[in-house]
């Protein structure tokens, strides 16, 4: 419970309770007394004014308990109701207002404060769905429309032979993306859901590095890029699929936002029992205020790049590095570099 409940309104309750029995046996003694001065002798009607009394003082304290149930307990229970029901009806901008303030909460004020705490959760989660929803369909939208104008054109029967090749391989390039997409999302979810394990298996992450920048050889070749592998001979106890997953998305990252010509750094170590990974490259940099954000779903950055990828590389990397147990970390100059530091756990191998 978040709300601190207080001792004091805990104790309040039954000290009421007695103190009430504790003025009407007085006034019950008090009463006989003066009955029985007055009527000394007639017993009948001493017990007749007592019992009107009696009578009398139950009344009244069932109608002031009534009036303090009235204020301090339905009341409150009928604003939790009404907050539960709009609650229920899908509408999560219910607030309400404490009876106490914080410090000296009682029951129904934790209840409250949970209550807001619960719609305001809700009401995270239902943005970040639309959210969602709206990113999948933009990133879906816009190969399908590639898809749809490079076949119509290919339809031209007066195409030649090149232009055709050309069409095709825009289509099946497209068709990649479409479907590396879908897999990332369908990646992302399994571990958002922790629906997947990671396994613990030797792995010699020398070897699986220098195997992940093998294959951008050809991007490698094409864009002239300058490639230093400084790799020491460590190996972990780790999920090689999740981990290709991190080397892979680094890696292309690097690639693609370096200018042709430039320089990528790919550094292996062992430090204080962790294995510690850097990609480093000399490409465009991440301005301060993006920097925060490039591990957020369907975030891009540089958007003269956003025709590749779909920004969901990094939010992937940064759910696998929770899995696996390790820290990523960022440096970056705009115009200079950047550099991306993963520490794995993950034990000896
Ligand atoms: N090596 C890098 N150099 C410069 N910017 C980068 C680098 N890696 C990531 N970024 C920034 O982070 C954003 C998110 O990266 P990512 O999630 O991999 O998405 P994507 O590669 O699909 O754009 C990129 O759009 C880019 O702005
Ligand atoms: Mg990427």
């Amino acid at each position: 419970m978040k709300g601190r409940r207080s001792h004091f309104f805990s104790l309040l309750g039954p000290a009421i309770l007695f103190l009430t029995i504790a003025v009407v046996i007085m006034i019950a003694v008090l009463v006989y007394a003066a009955a029985d001065e007055a009527f000394g002798g007639n017993d009948a009607l001493i017990a007749a004014v007592m019992l009107t009394v009696i009578v009398f003082f139950a009344l009244l304290c069932i109608a002031i308990d009534a009036v303090r149930r009235k204020i301090t307990v339905n009341g409150p229970v009928e604003r939790i109701l009404d907050a539960t029901e709009r609650i229920a009806a899908g509408d999560f901008s219910v607030r309400l207002e404490t009876l106490h303030p914080y410090g000296r909460y009682n029951e129904f004020d934790a209840i409250i404060d949970n209550l807001n705490s619960m719609a305001a959760e809700l009401a995270k989660t239902e943005v970040l769905r639309t959210d969602f929803i709206s990113n999948v369909s933009h990133e879906l939208k816009t190969p399908l429309a590639i898809i749809q104008n490079y076949s119509a054109a290919l339809q031209d029967g007066a195409l030649d032979a090149e232009t055709r090749r050309r069409y095709a391989a825009v289509l099946a390039a497209t068709a990649k993306r479409l479907s590396d997409l879908v897999s990332n999302i369908l990646k992302l979810n399994k571990l958002e859901n922790q629906e997947i394990r990671a396994e613990r298996t030797p792995v010699r992450l020398d070897e699986m590095l220098a195997q992940a920048v093998l294959q951008y050889e050809d991007r490698i070749e094409e864009k002239g890029l300058l490639v230093e592998c400084d790799l020491d001979e460590v190996s972990i106890l780790s999920d090689p699929n999740y981990l290709e997953i991190v080397w892979n998305n680094l890696l292309s990252n690097a690639v693609k936002f370096t200018e042709a010509g430039g320089r990528v750094a790919v550094s292996l170590k062992r430090e204080n029992g962790n294995a510690v990974v850097t990609v480093r490259d000399s490409g465009c940099g991440i301005p301060k205020e993006t920097g925060a954000r490039i591990f957020d779903k369907f975030y891009q950055g540089d958007t003269s790049h956003a025709q590749e990828g779909n920004g969901l590389g990094l939010a992937l990397v940064k759910k696998v590095i929770d899995v696996l147990g390790g820290e990523i970390s960022v440096e970056s100059e705009v115009g200079k570099g950047s550099a991306f530091t993963v520490k794995l756990r993950g034990g000896d191998a």
